[in-house]
């Protein structure tokens, strides 16, 4: 399951479409989490789709990943900042691969 103290753990390594990644990323093998408010560890997602189907608010978009050992694509937080905290994403995810910081 994705690390919920990952801000305290890891280090912001990079920026992707507005939002923050953090590491270790060693591409194309190791991804990091993407996001901070709603955070998807990359290494876990085996791109199921259920966070896709079911956010109210349409959060997340696929990314391509070629060459990731888990799935060549994964549910990226875009729209982070659209969040309104139902946790329905970190119910539904089969690998426990989203955290969601509702405070
Ligand atoms: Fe979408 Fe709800 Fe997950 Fe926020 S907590 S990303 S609104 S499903
Ligand atoms: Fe990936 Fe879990 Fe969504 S496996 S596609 S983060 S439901
Ligand atoms: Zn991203």
């Amino acid at each position: 399951a994705i690390d919920p103290q990952f801000h305290e753990n890891r280090d912001k390594v990079d920026e992707h479409e507005g939002h923050a990644v953090w590491g270790p990323v060693d591409e194309p093998e190791e991804l990091g989490i993407h996001g901070t408010h709603v955070a998807v560890d990359f290494d876990l997602c085996i791109a199921d789709g259920a966070c896709l189907e079911d956010c109210p608010v349409d959060v997340f978009e696929w990314v391509e990943t070629p060459g990731h050992p888990e799935s060549e694509e994964k549910a990226d937080p875009a729209k982070e900042a659209q969040c309104i905290d139902c946790m329905l994403c970190v119910d539904v995810c089969p690998v426990d691969a989203i955290d969601v910081d509702a405070g």
